[in-house]
């Protein structure tokens, strides 16, 4: 076995001279480095990003598992996309991210790597670009927070707050209270504790075969967590001898496995996007269509937030994502090999369900075929996606009068005003919200309910945008409509008034205008103007695909017919780079 860092350390030359003497100057010795794999640890870790404030201590735990199995482990820092303080949204730099984690694993001498992530966009960008670069990987996320307690009740950390919120709005709360609930909102580090992305992310890295069996749903605050850290530490130093590449993880049955449990979980919509980019780095060929098909005979299986009632922890103590994989075995692809070296048949042949108030049978589950829904129509010709088991089911068939928002201003101007014509048979539409209007596609999706109609007691409407939304949210919401308007889509031309119609059952959504109007007033309006033409934002402006490609940049996507290329260009030996 040769190992890749022995290109930068194995050689008597000057290069390997210059190598070896930047890592003594770390303290580093010689004997450190002969023979043993290097493993990169990729820390996300940032005060930015409370979610994973605790990676410093993980990455220690992660250090210990690689230097028991052998192995010599180097941290390192990429950028970190903290979800909520991030604006316009973490969206817009999960590519600049995984670009960051990308070059890093490539341009370095490591033999593996061992990713931390956790908040949202962090693990998608660490896959993104681990997969890219084809070294070998495994991911150890961050694990949810601590159920924050709020008069009496547990609380998820997104989807109660968007209930609390709509009371303060309606006047059934004080301003006094929705303070207490601020202070009791987010006990600890970790991720947000119900079936938001973050979580809904963490266990689709398990059911794609990227990290080890049952890690996803361990709490942030638990020294299980740390154990499995350790425990990945380990498995790095094996998988870098073995040479197991992501590449032999993320097949189509791969993602197919990580689709079927998508849509047991009732996880977020962002799910769709990531794994639609994830695939795209590997050539997989994954559309829309297959998660319609895939969800479409998976019921609901997990009683979690904010499809069901319960928070992680409890999915947790219920047996975990291996739990929910074993139950869903008939309809997965129980060949799959996943990082632990071992089929998915063989990794849940122990699992044991401990609580069926958590996770159902295909028997018996929580809730019917579909959770997350793909539509199309001529609001939508490329699509548009809905969880439907968030959805109200009295809207799943719905026809009602536009009232339109420019963008989340004038959502915020006028959403609240008395004299907004609007009612609980209106459909509530928002644009300019995509990946190029937003721009990075904020989850600005879930409109709120106009005060009024919350005071009649409307809870839900009929909701459609070219945004995303958050995992932790619900309600009738239709997102991701591509191509979305800033791109020339129909959704620009919408004006109040028009008829939408949605029918769930027959994956429709439809703006009853004709193609001739709709065409003319697109012409009207005349081309969006960029909301970047420098930096970063312009080049995110000029590549980033639309929602049916999971919004990652034409120019990172697998070329067709061409491996990933693992080496940096200029690797030679007897050669000095770098001065
Ligand atoms: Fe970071 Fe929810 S805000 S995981």
């Amino acid at each position: 076995m040769s190992l890749r860092s022995a290109k930068w350390f194995g050689n008597a030359d000057l290069a390997g001279f210059i190598h070896r003497a930047s890592l003594h100057a770390e303290g580093i010795s010689r004997s450190a480095l002969e023979g043993r794999p290097v493993i990169g640890i990729c820390n996300s870790w940032s005060e930015l990003v409370n979610c994973n404030l605790h990676f410093r201590g993980l990455a220690e735990s992660v250090k210990r598992g690689v230097l028991l199995a052998g192995g010599l482990p180097l941290e390192f820092p990429t950028i970190s996309l903290g979800e909520n303080l991030m604006k316009p949204s973490s969206m817009l730099f999960r590519n600049l991210m995984s670009m960051d984690v990308e070059e890093c694993i490539r341009a370095y001498p490591l033999d593996a790597v061992v990713l931390l992530g956790g908040c949202d966009k962090t693990v998608p960008a660490q896959l993104m670009g681990a997969a890219s670069a084809d070294v070998p990987a495994i991911m150890v996320t961050g694990g949810p927070s601590e159920p924050a307690w709020f008069r009496g009740r547990q609380l998820g950390a997104g989807t109660d707050l968007w209930h609390y919120a709509d009371e303060l709005r309606a006047g059934r709360m004080s301003e006094l209270e929705f303070a207490e609930l601020e202070a009791a909102a987010t006990p600890t580090y970790g991720t947000c504790n119900e079936m938001g992305t973050a979580s809904t992310m963490a266990a689709l890295v398990e059911a794609l075969g990227m990290s080890l069996p049952n890690t996803a749903t361990i709490p942030a605050v638990a020294a299980a967590r740390l154990r499995a850290a350790e425990a990945t530490g380990a498995r790095a130093v094996e998988i870098a001898r073995a040479e197991l590449r992501p590449s032999a993880i993320l097949t189509a049955e791969a993602f197919d496995n990580a689709i079927t449990l998508l849509s047991a979980l009732g996880g977020g919509t962002n799910a769709v996007l990531h794994l639609l980019a994830l695939a795209g780095r590997v050539g997989v060929p994954l559309t829309l269509d297959r998660f319609h098909e895939l969800a479409a005979r998976t019921p609901l299986l997990v009683n979690v937030r904010p499809s069901g009632e319960h928070l992680v922890e409890q999915l947790h103590h219920a047996g975990g994502v291996v739990a929910v994989l074993g139950e869903l075995t008939p309809l997965l692809q129980t060949e799959s090999i996943a990082v632990n070296g071992l089929t998915l048949r063989a990794n849940v042949a122990d699992a044991e369900v401990l609580d069926r108030d958590v996770i159902g049978t295909l028997a018996s589950p929580f809730g019917a075929p579909g959770a997350i829904a793909v539509l199309r129509g001529s609001l939508a010709p490329n699509g548009a996606v809905i969880k439907r088991s968030a959805a109200s089911p009295h809207l799943a068939r719905h026809r009602g009068p536009a009232v339109v928002f420019e963008d989340v201003y004038d959502v915020a101007a006028r959403i609240d005003d008395p004299a907004l014509d609007v009612t609980a048979d209106s459909v509530l539409v928002l644009r300019s919200s995509g990946p190029q209007g937003g721009p990075g596609m904020p989850e600005w999706g879930q409109i709120p309910i106009p005060a009024k109609l919350l005071a009649q007691g409307v809870t839900d409407m009929v909701r459609v945008s070219d945004a995303r939304m958050s995992g932790t949210a619900f309600g009738t919401v239709v997102l991701h409509v591509s191509p979305e308007s800033a791109a020339g889509g129909p959704l620009r031309a919408v004006e109040n008034g028009d008829v939408i119609s949605l029918d769930l059952d027959r994956g429709l959504i439809d703006l009853e205008v004709s193609q001739a109007e709709v065409a003319l007033r697109l012409e009207r309006l005349g081309p969006v103007v960029p909301r970047y033409r420098r930096g970063y934002g312009a080049l995110y402006l000029d590549h980033v695909l639309q929602a049916e490609s999971g919004c990652d940049f034409d120019f990172l996507r697998a070329l067709p017919g061409e491996p990933a290329v693992s080496e940096p260009f200029g690797l030679l030996s007897g050669w000095v780079g770098g001065w």
